[in-house]
């Protein structure tokens, strides 16, 4: 059998080397400094960073959506759609490397973490706002930090990608009142018994080239996704601190599971009881 041959690699350049220079792989691997010594912090501290950049993708993967969606362009709003959910499965895969984490092995480094949680992660809140659940006291923690904070205020004055679906919906006839339409985007979006009544109808045209349906469908995947990450995080949580106070400055989990209750494109899951 032939050897494999090395001889066409290319393994010589003149700077950087190209992977480098386009992934930023040392930049990335030079930002993991846990604050002691036990080896299950950086466990801990590298999925949370993978989470991080997991739900940057996500939410630029959203706004593409929302930019099709703005041009009615529903589907080419599609493929970031569904992107967004693979990558959903990815960030939800990710608490797998952290299940080893009992009590006592959280709380081998959790002094060291001070004040810091989740709760504070300004991605995550961005994450959060593009899909229409919205908390401005959430935005407080970053008043010292100008530019998050300026980044933070503007995410919430936007429509969310719910607002643009329902501009969308609007615009394809379907009789939706004007105030649904014209309200102020900083508060969280209030379920409407004419947007539920939309899906109902939506749902109910069974041609194939139904694209609201599809957009109704590829949403779901979406609104799951982001709640079963919500309800792993939930049970980690559980699992490494029990009921403890988070380090936040929450209750822990009696604050999570009321964050959990709000939904994510409320009419579209309530208006199946309507089909
Ligand atoms: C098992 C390890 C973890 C524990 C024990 C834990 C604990 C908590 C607690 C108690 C809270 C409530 C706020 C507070 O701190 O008082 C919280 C919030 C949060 N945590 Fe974690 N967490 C863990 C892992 C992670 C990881 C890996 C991430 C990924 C970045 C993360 C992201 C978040 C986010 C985004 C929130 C805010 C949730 C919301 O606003 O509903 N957590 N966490």
């Amino acid at each position: 059998m032939e050897e494999p041959s090395d001889e066409m690699l290319i393994l010589d350049f003149d700077g950087r080397v190209p992977y480098d220079r386009y992934v930023a792989a040392a930049s990335l691997h030079g930002l993991q400094r846990p604050r002691g010594d036990d080896p299950g912090e950086m466990s801990f501290l590298m999925i949370s960073q993978i989470m991080e950049l997991y739900f940057q993708l996500i939410d630029f993967e959203l706004g593409q959506a929302q930019r099709r969606l703005r041009t009615d362009d529903v589907l080419g709003s599609l493929a970031p759609l569904r992107r967004a959910a693979l990558e959903l499965d990815g960030l939800i895969a990710s608490w797998q490397g952290l299940r080893w984490m009992t009590p006592a092995d959280f709380n081998r480094f959790r002094d060291l973490l001070g004040e810091a949680s989740g709760l504070q992660s300004a991605m995550y809140r961005r994450l959060e706002f593009r899909l229409g659940l919205r908390n401005a006291t959430l935005i407080r923690p970053f008043k010292r930090d100008p530019r998050a904070h300026r980044e933070l205020v503007c995410a919430l004055e936007e429509p969310s990608i719910w607002d643009d679906v329902i501009a969308v919906v609007a615009r394809h006839g379907h009789d939706l009142p004007a105030e649904v339409s014209r309200r102020d985007f900083s508060v969280e979006h209030e379920p409407h018994p004419a947007i539920e009544a939309a899906w109902v109808a939506i749902y109910r045209d069974d041609r194939p080239d139904n694209t609201l349906r599809m957009l109704g469908e590829a949403l779901t995947e979406v609104a799951e996704r982001f709640g079963d990450w919500r309800y792993h995080h939930l049970n980690a949580v559980r699992r490494a601190m029990g009921a403890k106070p988070g380090t936040g400055g929450s209750s822990g989990i009696g604050w999570l599971e009321r964050s959990l209750a709000r939904v994510v494109f409320p009419e579209l899951w309530s208006a199946r009881t309507h089909m």
